[in-house]
C-alpha cells in the first residue's frame, strides 16, 4: 500500500490492521457435512427498514455469527439492508456458510466512525477493522445481482474532506484470519480503506492463514474528488490462496502480496483507476529487524486500466529478505505510467525514514535490502501513460512516485532499480510490448541488474531506449 502521511505513521502505513480480537484459540474441528438444508439456519433480522436505517443491526450480525458458528449457514436475504454501526468480529468459525445477498451499510457519520476508532488501540497495525472473520472452514457468498449484496463504506465523504494524504482515524474494512476459505462474488462500494486482508496478524504472533480461494470480486473505490488514499483491493499474506476473477477500480495496490506469501495465483482480472497501484509485491523490509520473505507468486491474464503502476515489487532501503518465484504474465496494460516497476529504495510519502513496527529502530541504519529472485515479466502488452503520467497523490515535490528518477520522461517501460548489485537475480524479460502513447520509442531505467546474475534479463540494462536482446 501506498503510504502517505506526513504527519502520522497511523494512516497508511502496512499491512494489516488487526483489531483485537481474538487469540485464535479454540478453534474447532471443520464441520462441512451440512448441505443447505439439513444446516442450522440463522437468517440475521434487519431494523432498517423500520427504523430508516437507524437502529443498529451489529449485535444482531454478531448474534447470528455466533449461533451458526459451527457448520451453520448464515443468511442476508436480497434485498434487505442492514446498518452496522459497530465493527463485526466473529472467532472461532468452523465450516460455516455465509451468504450477503443483502446490502450492508457502514455509518455515514465521519466523527462517530472516527470516535470508535479512537476508542481502540491505535498504532499502524491496530487501527479497526469493520468486519473480522476467524476460524477454519469459511465460505462467504455473495450474490452476482448488482442491486444487492454490497457492502456499503460511504469512503466519498471521508476522502473529499481530506486535503492531504487521508484523513486520520480511518477503519479498515474487511479482514479475515483462517484456514480453508471460500469468497464468491464479495462486492464492496467506496471502502473508507483498505481491504478483505488476510493478515498474519500482529507482526509479534504471525499466525498464518492458509488455503484460500476468493472468485469474482468487485471493488469500487471511484471517487469523484478527493484521492481514494489506501483502497488496497487485497494484500495478502497467507499460503496457497487463488484470486479468480476481479473488477477493481481503487487507489492503492489493487493486489499486494506481504511478507509470509506462499504460492499464490492472481488472475483472471480487471484493475483501474488513476491511483491505482497494480499488481504489487511489496512493500517488504519496512521493519528493519524482519526477515520478509515471499514465494511462487503467479499473476496472469490481466489488464490494467489508467494506472499508476501495473507490475510492481518494491522494498525498503535497508530492509532483509529473500522474495522469489515471482511471475507476471498476460498482462494487458492500457495507458499505464509506471508499467513494470522494481524498486528497492521504498519509502513512504513524505516519511522517508519511517520505522513503524514492533522493534523499531530508528532511522534506516544499514544499507542491507531485500534480495529478489527468478523474477518474469512475460507477454506484457499494451500504452503507457506519456501524456499525464501519475495519479493525483502527491503532497511532495517531487512527487513520492518520481522521486530518485530524474530522468523520468513518461516513455518508461520498465524502471528497475536494484539495492545493490547482487540484489536482483535471474530477472527474465520476454516480450515486452509497451509503446508510450507520444510515439516515442519506449524507454528503461536500470540500475544494477548486472549481466553475471541476470544472464536471461532480456534487455540492456542501461537508461535508454528499450532494446529487447531475445
Ligand atoms: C456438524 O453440523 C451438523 C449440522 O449443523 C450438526 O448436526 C453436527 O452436530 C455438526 N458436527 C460437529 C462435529 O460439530
Ligand atoms: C429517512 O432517512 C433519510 C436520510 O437517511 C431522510 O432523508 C428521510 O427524511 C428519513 N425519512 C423519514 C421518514 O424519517
Ligand atoms: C436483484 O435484486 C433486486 C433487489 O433485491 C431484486 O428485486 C431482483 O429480483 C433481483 N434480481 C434477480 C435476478 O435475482
Ligand atoms: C480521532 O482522532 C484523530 C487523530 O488521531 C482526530 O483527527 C479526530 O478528530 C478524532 N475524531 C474524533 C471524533 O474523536
Ligand atoms: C487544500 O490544500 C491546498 C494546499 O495546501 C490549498 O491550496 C487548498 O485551498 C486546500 N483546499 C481545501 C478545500 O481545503
Ligand atoms: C481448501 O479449502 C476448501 C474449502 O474449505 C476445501 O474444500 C479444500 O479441501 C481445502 N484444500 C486443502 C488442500 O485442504
Ligand atoms: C498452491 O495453491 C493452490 C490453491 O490456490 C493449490 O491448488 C495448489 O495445490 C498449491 N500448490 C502447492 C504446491 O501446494
Ligand atoms: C514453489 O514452486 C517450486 C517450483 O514449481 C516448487 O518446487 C516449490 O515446492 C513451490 N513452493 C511452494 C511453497 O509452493
Ligand atoms: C523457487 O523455485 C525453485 C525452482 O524453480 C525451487 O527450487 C525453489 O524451492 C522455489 N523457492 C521457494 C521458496 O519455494
Ligand atoms: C550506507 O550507505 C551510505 C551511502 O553510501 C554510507 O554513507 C553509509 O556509511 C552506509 N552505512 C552502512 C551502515 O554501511
Ligand atoms: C540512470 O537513471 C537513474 C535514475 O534516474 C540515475 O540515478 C542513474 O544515475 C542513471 N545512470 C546513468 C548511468 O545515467
Ligand atoms: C547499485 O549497487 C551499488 C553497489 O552495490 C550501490 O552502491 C548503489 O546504491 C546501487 N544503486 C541503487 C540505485 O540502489
Amino acid at each position: 500500500m501506498l503510504a502517505s502521511t506526513l504527519s502520522s505513521v497511523l494512516v497508511a502505513l502496512s499491512a494489516c490492521s488487526l483489531a483485537s480480537a481474538s487469540p485464535f484459540n479454540h478453534i474447532q474441528a471443520r464441520n462441512n457435512t451440512g448441505s443447505s438444508s439439513s444446516r442450522k439456519t440463522c437468517i440475521v433480522p434487519s431494523q432498517y427498514a423500520a427504523s430508516n436505517g437507524t437502529a443498529d443491526d451489529s449485535p444482531a450480525i454478531v448474534k447470528a455469527l455466533q449461533d451458526c458458528a459451527n457448520g451453520g449457514l448464515v443468511q442476508f436475504p436480497m434485498g434487505v439492508d442492514y446498518f452496522v454501526a459497530n465493527p463485526v468480529v466473529a472467532v472461532n468459525l468452523s465450516g460455516i456458510r455465509v451468504e450477503q445477498y443483502g446490502n450492508l451499510h457502514l455509518p455515514k457519520d465521519i466523527s462517530y466512525v472516527q470516535k470508535i476508532v479512537n476508542s481502540t488501540e491505535q498504532t499502524w497495525a491496530a487501527a479497526i477493522t469493520w468486519f473480522i472473520l476467524n476460524g477454519d472452514g469459511i465460505e462467504w457468498v455473495g450474490t452476482k445481482n448488482v442491486t444487492t449484496g454490497w457492502i456499503e463504506s460511504y469512503g466519498q465523504a471521508w476522502w473529499d474532506a481530506n486535503n492531504a494524504t487521508g484523513l486520520l482515524a480511518r477503519p479498515h474494512l474487511f479482514q479475515i484470519n483462517a484456514n480453508n476459505v471460500i469468497i464468491t462474488d464479495y462486492k464492496a462500494r467506496k471502502p473508507i480503506a483498505w481491504q478483505v486482508a488476510d493478515c498474519q496478524s500482529r507482526p509479534n504472533m504471525r499466525l498464518s492463514g492458509n488455503n484460500f480461494t476468493i472468485k469474482d470480486t468487485v471493488l469500487d473505490a471511484s471517487t469523484t474528488g478527493g484521492f481514494p488514499f489506501n483502497t488496497d483491493g487485497f494484500d495478502v499474506a497467507a499460503t496457497n490462496v487463488l484470486i479468480d476473477g476481479f473488477t477493481i477500480f481503487n487507489g492503492d495496490d489493487a493486489v499486494a502480496i506481504q511478507s509470509g506469501a506462499k504460492n499464490v495465483t492472481v488472475r483472471n482480472g480487471m484493475a483501474s483507476g488513476p491511483g491505482c497501484h497494480g499488481m504489487s509485491i511489496g512493500s517488504l523490509g519496512q521493519n528493519q529487524g524482519l526477515y520478509n520473505t515471499v514465494s511462487n507468486i503467479t499473476f496472469t491474464d490481466i489488464t490494467m486500466v489508467n494506472a499508476l503502476y501495473g507490475a510492481r515489487f518494491k522494498s525498503w532501503i535497508g530492509g532483509q529478505g529473500l522474495a522469489e518465484n515471482i511471475t507476471w504474465a498476460n498482462i494487458r496494460m492500457s495507458n499505464v505510467s509506471q508499467p513494470i516497476l522494481v524498486t528497492s529504495s521504498y519509502t513512504n510519502q513524505g516519511s522517508a525514514q519511517t520505522q513503524i513496527q514492533a522493534g523499531a529502530v530508528s532511522g534506516r541504519p544499514n544499507n542491507s535490502t531485500v534480495v529478489t529472485k527468478n523474477f518474469k515479466w512475460e507477454n506484457i502488452s499494451g500504452t503507457i501513460n506519456s501524456n499525464t503520467p501519475g495519479d493525483g497523490s502527491c503532497v511532495t515535490n517531487p512527487c513520492w512516485y518520481e522521486q530518485g528518477l530524474p530522468n523520468l520522461d513518461g516513455t518508461q517501460a520498465i524502471i528497475i532499480e536494484c539495492g545493490s548489485d547482487t540484489a536482483c537475480q535471474d530477472f527474465k524479460f520476454k516480450n515486452i510490448q509497451l509503446m508510450p502513447y507520444n510515439s516515442e520509442p519506449s524507454s528503461v531505467i536500470c540500475l544494477n541488474a548486472t549481466a553475471p546474475l541476470n544472464p536471461k534479463l532480456g534487455f540492456e540494462c542501461t537508461n535508454g531506449t528499450f532494446i529487447p536482446t531475445n
